[in-house]
């Protein structure tokens, strides 16, 4: 592990709860072994999976007023605008994390911001370090739901039939709950839908 990963770390762990701290290593874990399966960069993958939720417990607040910073940023320069499904409390902090990362870290890999942006609503032809997180966080080691082994093998099988697995899984639970789905889980349905 690098030294500057060490530092995210020990950050994480100053900021987040046990519960949320573990869960984040258990991502970074799963994206480090599903980057060596697909032969990517697993330290990056790793750093990812670290940083995913950084600003999950945050205060409400501040995770808005960095949701607001990063949709006014893309209106200005053109990339994927912040729809208002992505506004919801349970949402904000991948947005917030992606923007928080850029601007106090100074982090500026920007597959891997938009890796952290995406990992909870998906897209449309994600790139593989998009797509490892996507499907990590559905499928770390700390997850217990019901056949999630089936998804874990088939996350290290076939990426992108774990993303549309993962994609409909979700929607289907935001549907039941009565929410509003975003439009980039839709996008990401219908496009994966080729790989199912
Ligand atoms: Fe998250
Ligand atoms: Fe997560």
């Amino acid at each position: 592990m690098t030294k500057e990963t060490n530092i995210y770390i020990d950050y994480i762990r100053a900021v987040l709860s046990d519960e949320r701290y573990n869960h984040s290593l258990s991502v970074a874990e799963m994206c480090k072994r599903l980057s060596e399966n697909y032969g990517s960069d697993p330290e990056r993958a790793y750093l990812a999976g670290v940083l995913h939720d950084i600003r999950k417990e945050s205060d409400i607040e501040t995770q808005k007023a960095e949701v607001e910073a990063a949709a006014r940023l893309a209106s200005l320069t053109g990339e994927a605008p912040v729809g208002d499904e992505e506004r919801h409390p349970k949402l904000l902090h991948a947005v917030a994390g992606a923007e928080f990362c850029k601007n106090q870290f100074g982090i500026n890999d920007r597959e891997l911001l938009s890796a952290i942006r995406f990992h909870t609503v998906g897209k449309a032809d994600m790139t593989l370090l998009e797509k490892i997180v996507y499907v990590g966080d559905a499928v770390s080691n700390d997850r217990k739901y019901h056949d999630v082994k089936y998804y874990k093998d088939l996350a290290f099988e076939n990426i992108n039939k774990a993303v549309f697995e993962v994609v409909k899984f979700t929607i289907l639970k935001t549907v039941k709950n009565s929410l509003k789905v975003s439009r980039y889980s839709f996008e990401a349905y219908n496009f994966y839908s080729e790989f199912k």
